[in-house]
């Protein structure tokens, strides 16, 4: 039953997002891909459809949600591209809006606050260094989880420390007030994204996901 559904993912052609492509294809997902340059993109299965567009484009957005049940997103902004990660959200929600889904799994670095964090100073060091450096993005970000928490939809905003591009290993700490290593497995984070579809523990919360 639980392979029936068809997740939408939006940046799956990025580092984590193959990873997490992977995952969800050795899952037995079927998938429908948003990709800005479909020739790029290597993995081949025939559980793939993609969809090309650009994430800040809403009725690419509606393309890709159409006929899924679920959406996670692992978009992170390009540098000197526009702002996405706030468009981003809109459009999906409109588009689950539209489509009828309820479950959104998405992505962001420990430096986007919630009301319920209690951050550690090296935490919040981390954060301070985003909002000096990267002032607009951080507040793009901060502006999509005001969204997500004002939304309807089940979401889950996973944030994350620096991410080593390796294969699972070893375990997981998931914490809901503050980020409990420096780094992440890209291939521990794939599980983490994709045992969301199932999971209601994380639903309307921000859990912090790091390696130990
Ligand atoms: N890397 C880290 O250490 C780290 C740390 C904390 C948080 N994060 C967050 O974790 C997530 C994944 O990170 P990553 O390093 O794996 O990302 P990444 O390799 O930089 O990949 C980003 C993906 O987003 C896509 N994208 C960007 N703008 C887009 C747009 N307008 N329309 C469609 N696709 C767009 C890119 O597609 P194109 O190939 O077409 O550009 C790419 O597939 C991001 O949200 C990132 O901010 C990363």
């Amino acid at each position: 039953m639980k392979q029936k559904i068809k997740i939408a993912v939006l940046g799956g052609g990025g580092r984590t997002g193959k990873y997490l492509v992977n995952n969800l294809i050795n899952r037995g997902f079927q998938i429908k891909l948003l990709l800005r340059k479909p020739e790029e993109f290597q993995i081949k299965s025939s559980l793939i459809e993609i969809i090309k567009g650009d994430s800040t484009d809403p009725e690419a957005i509606c393309n890709l949600v159409q006929s899924c049940q679920a959406v996670i997103s692992t978009v992170g902004q390009r540098p000197g591209e526009p702002l996405v990660a706030s468009q981003a959200v809109m459009n999906v929600l409109e588009a689950m809006d539209k489509f009828g889904l309820k479950r959104f799994i998405s992505m962001a670095g420990l430096n986007v606050d919630t009301p319920f964090d209690k951050k550690s100073a090296e935490t919040s060091l981390a954060t301070e260094w985003m909002k000096t450096n990267f002032s607009e993005i951080h507040a793009d970000r901060q502006k999509a989880y005001s969204i997500l928490s004002a939304s309807e939809v089940d979401w889950t905003l996973v944030r994350v420390p620096f991410i080593e591009f390796l294969d699972a290993a070893g375990e997981l700490a998931v914490n809901l007030e503050d980020c409990l290593s420096n780094k992440i497995n890209a291939g521990n984070l794939a599980v983490f994204l994709a045992d969301q579809l199932f999971d209601e523990t994380y639903i309307r919360k921000s859990p912090f996901v790091a390696s130990i």
